[in-house]
């Protein structure tokens, strides 16, 4: 039976990755500072869920420990401090989200290394390209090669293309085989969906399910920024595809072609209430009186480049944005109405 260590696993992608290595038959160990999966029964995504700091070496050292005494065929590290724009835009957060994850990579790699894993995968982001490429939101340039020189808009981009680099050193002088990607705004069921880190395609989601009939709801910024946004399905077979083959290690996007604005992105949820509803763009000075801190924006323009992918892997991501919003409206609106019980009832 093959093992494999999925670090993060109590969030949002690694419990979507972890489902599916369950179901491919891999003996499963996620380790996550979360007690448990908030949306999965630990049976349905792993064999062994190991609450665990994996900014303290020992921890991580133990739980390198695989069964039988054989290393771990596969190691996917996802745990990192994030968020969406409200989270690594304010600047508020701008010490821990570096000192933690830079801590967790360091730890990993180290231990992944020393322990000659099969392969290990790292989980980049898009916010590791340069501002100066992404300040026309129709004509953002996300090519691989574009990463350099370096200038990305957030603390959280510049941890990302540190720990890229460090996990690229290990195999340079340790022979660590590694696998890179930068994921592209992933989103889905089973994620974050409220309490100031969820991104927006579900805040998108959830407002559009709270606000009643000829209500408004509120878009941060001009809502002409543009994104592209992968179903988090899509992403967990991408990444299984690139961890599996031998022609490259990254790094790679991971994302989709599919750019929308972020009001597209908002009307499309508006669409699926089935109600009503009125865009409110709220920016600049009003933003400020209400939230106490400037409108988070980041990139005026990101879209995935899926040229490298597409030719190094012979193929790509192509599920439609609408199809991945319907599933991920359905499931936040039920979180929505189960929340609103549960106030009802205390
Ligand atoms: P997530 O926040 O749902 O999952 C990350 C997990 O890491 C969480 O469960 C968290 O508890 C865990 N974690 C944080 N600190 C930890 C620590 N000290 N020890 C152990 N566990 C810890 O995020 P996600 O959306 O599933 O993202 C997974 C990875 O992909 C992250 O590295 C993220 O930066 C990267 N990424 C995600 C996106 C996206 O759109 N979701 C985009 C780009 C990159
Ligand atoms: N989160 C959120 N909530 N964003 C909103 C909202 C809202 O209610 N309204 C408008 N937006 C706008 C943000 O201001 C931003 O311009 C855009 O929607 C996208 O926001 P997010 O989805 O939160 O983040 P992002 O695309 O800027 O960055 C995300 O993707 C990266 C990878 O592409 C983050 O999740 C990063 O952590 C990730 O690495």
């Amino acid at each position: 039976m093959k093992t494999a260590l999925v670090f993060g696993g109590g969030g949002f992608i690694g419990g979507h990755l972890a489902k599916r290595l369950k179901d491919e038959n891999f003996w499963v160990r996620i380790v996550d500072i979360k007690p448990a999966h908030e949306f999965w029964s630990h049976d349905d995504i792993c064999d062994e869920y190991v609450p665990g700091d994996l900014r303290d070496p020992k921890i991580v050292e133990n739980v390198f420990e695989a069964p039988g005494d054989k290393p771990f065929d596969e190691v996917y590290q996802l745990a990192a401090d994030m968020g969406g724009a409200g989270y690594i835009f304010t600047g508020d957060n701008d010490a821990n989200v570096m000192h933690n994850s830079a801590l967790i990579n360091l730890n990993t790699v180290y231990e992944a290394a020393k322990r000659k894993v099969g392969r290990v995968f790292y989980s980049s982001s898009a916010c590791m390209y340069p501002e100066h490429n992404q300040l026309d939101p129709d004509n953002p340039n996300c090519e691989e090669s574009s990463a350099y020189p370096a200038n990305p808009d957030s603390e959280y981009g510049w941890e990302k293309l540190f720990s890229e680099r460090l996990f690229l050193a290990f195999n340079r002088n340790y022979k660590l085989n590694v696998r890179v990607a930068r994921f592209h705004n992933i989103f889905g069921p089973m994620g974050t969906w409220a309490g100031g880190k969820e991104k927006a395609p579900a805040a998108m989601c959830r407002k559009a399910a709270e606000t009643p009939e000829d209500g408004t709801l509120e878009v941060w910024g001009s809502g002409k920024q543009t994104r592209s946004f992968l179903h988090v399905t899509e992403c967990v077979e991408a990444v299984l595809r690139f961890m599996r083959q031998d022609q490259f290690m990254g790094p790679v996007n991971i994302g989709s072609e599919e750019m929308v604005t972020i009001n597209q992105l908002a009307q499309m949820a508006i669409d699926l209430s089935g109600k009503n509803i009125t865009i409110h763009n709220i920016q600049g000075e009003e933003f400020i009186e209400k939230y106490g801190f400037r409108c988070p924006v980041g990139v005026q323009g990101r879209n995935s480049d899926n040229k490298l992918y597409a030719e190094k892997m012979g193929w790509q991501v192509s599920r439609p944005l609408i199809e991945g919003m319907r599933d991920t409206y359905v499931w936040i609106n039920e979180q929505v109405k189960l929340a609103k019980e549960n106030t009802t009832a205390e």
